[in-house]
């Protein structure tokens, strides 16, 4: 922790970060940046880790310091170049350098890619989590290795990892509950990005395979998906093109993802009748008409749904929350905005 803190105060100036409060903080809040310099008006006062997948910004890491959240690195390679122990070994230095020249403090380790079980990438990805936690924890004292996972160990066709192994020894892994209608095996009706009983399944089922609730920590979604519908009926069911994604005839790519701000901004108004509430997947969406005609349905998450979803988080003693990603509000100034931003960032907090 020394070294960490030398570190810090060698190149920001800054107070010393309070490690103390990190810890004794009962909630992980760990967002992902993506870019630009909207990080200012983020809420410090509940971000304990930031994880940089924009460009590197040295004023937003000496931020980060000064309000005592870690920084960290985004970490992803194609799998077949760490098969071999020693180009592994190589790729984990060159992250490590890199953390240290630019005064991070951890990784975020993003690897989205198809994997067998049993397959040679199947052992080389846990030992390179394995390897990588070590090395962090060795040279920069106090850092944070971290791994991002899928809405449940089982879902994503042909990405079979050792998530047991993983998350045991890395810090913790970061539980990505969005995106959960991405195979649609029987129907072309789309629904919630997360919604409520699937994602809270999710992390039943990492719980049940042996992972400790302390190493989860739950992503929520601060934007949607525009649906546009073949056909809308009354009581709003939409139906949707046939795309079939991976041997699903259905999936969401029938859609494109909306920023939570720009649904507050531009569909909202537009709405036929208003954010409309579903009960059984405990979300908000909204339904308006595109100049050409069609019926839309966009399905996003708002304070309400998140509210739910961290009220959880508490409850099942999950390590924290986090979104993809920060920089999907708007921080502009007007006021309507920063009301609803505002409602946003108090959503994480259990009540
Ligand atoms: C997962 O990884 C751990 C740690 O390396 C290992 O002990 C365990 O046998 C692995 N499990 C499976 C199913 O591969
Ligand atoms: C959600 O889960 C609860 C508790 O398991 C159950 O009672 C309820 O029927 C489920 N709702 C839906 C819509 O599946």
């Amino acid at each position: 922790l020394s070294h960490l803190h030398i570190r810090r105060s060698f190149l920001c100036y800054s107070p010393p970060p309070n490690i103390a409060i990190y810890f004794a903080v009962p909630l992980q809040v760990f967002v992902f940046d993506v870019g630009g310099k909207t990080w200012k008006f983020y809420d410090w006062s509940q971000i304990t880790t930031v994880a940089v997948f924009g460009k590197y910004d040295p004023e937003l890491m000496c931020y980060a310091h000064s309000k005592g959240s870690r920084i960290v690195l985004k970490g992803d390679i194609p799998l077949k170049k760490i098969v071999n122990p020693a180009a592994r070994t190589a790729w984990i230095n060159h992250q490590l350098a890199l953390a240290k020249r630019q005064y991070m403090d951890g990784i975020n380790i993003d690897i989205e890619q198809q994997v067998k079980k049993y397959s040679a990438k199947y052992y080389a990805l846990t030992a390179l989590v394995e390897e990588m936690t070590e090395a962090f924890h060795k040279e920069i004292p106090g850092s944070q290795v971290t791994f991002d996972v899928p809405w449940c160990p089982e879902c994503i066709y042909k990405r079979v990892y050792n998530y047991t192994g993983i998350a045991n020894s890395c810090d913790f892994v970061f539980v990505m509950s969005y995106d959960e209608q991405s195979q649609m095996w029987s129907h072309c009706i789309l629904g919630a990005n997360a919604p409520y009983n699937q994602t809270l399944a999710g992390y039943d089922n990492y719980i049940r395979i042996g992972i400790n609730p302390k190493k989860l920590v739950m992503g929520v979604p601060w934007y949607g998906y525009d649906y546009t519908c073949r056909g809308l009926s009354k009581d709003h069911v939409c139906s949707v093109a046939k795309i079939p994604f991976r041997g699903a005839p259905c999936s969401d790519p029938v859609g494109h993802q909306v920023p939570y701000k720009a649904v507050m901004k531009q569909i909202v108004p537009r709405s036929l009748s208003g954010i409309l509430w579903d009960k059984e997947q405990k979300a908000p969406y909204v339904e308006y008409k595109d100049p050409q005609g069609a019926f839309h349905q966009v399905w996003f998450d708002d304070p309400r749904s998140i509210s739910l979803k961290a009220a959880y988080v508490k409850k099942r003693g999950l390590r924290g929350i986090g979104m993809w990603h920060a920089d999907c509000l708007s921080y502009s100034g007007d006021s309507a905005a920063q009301g609803q931003t505002a409602a946003m960032w108090e959503a994480l907090k259990p009540k």
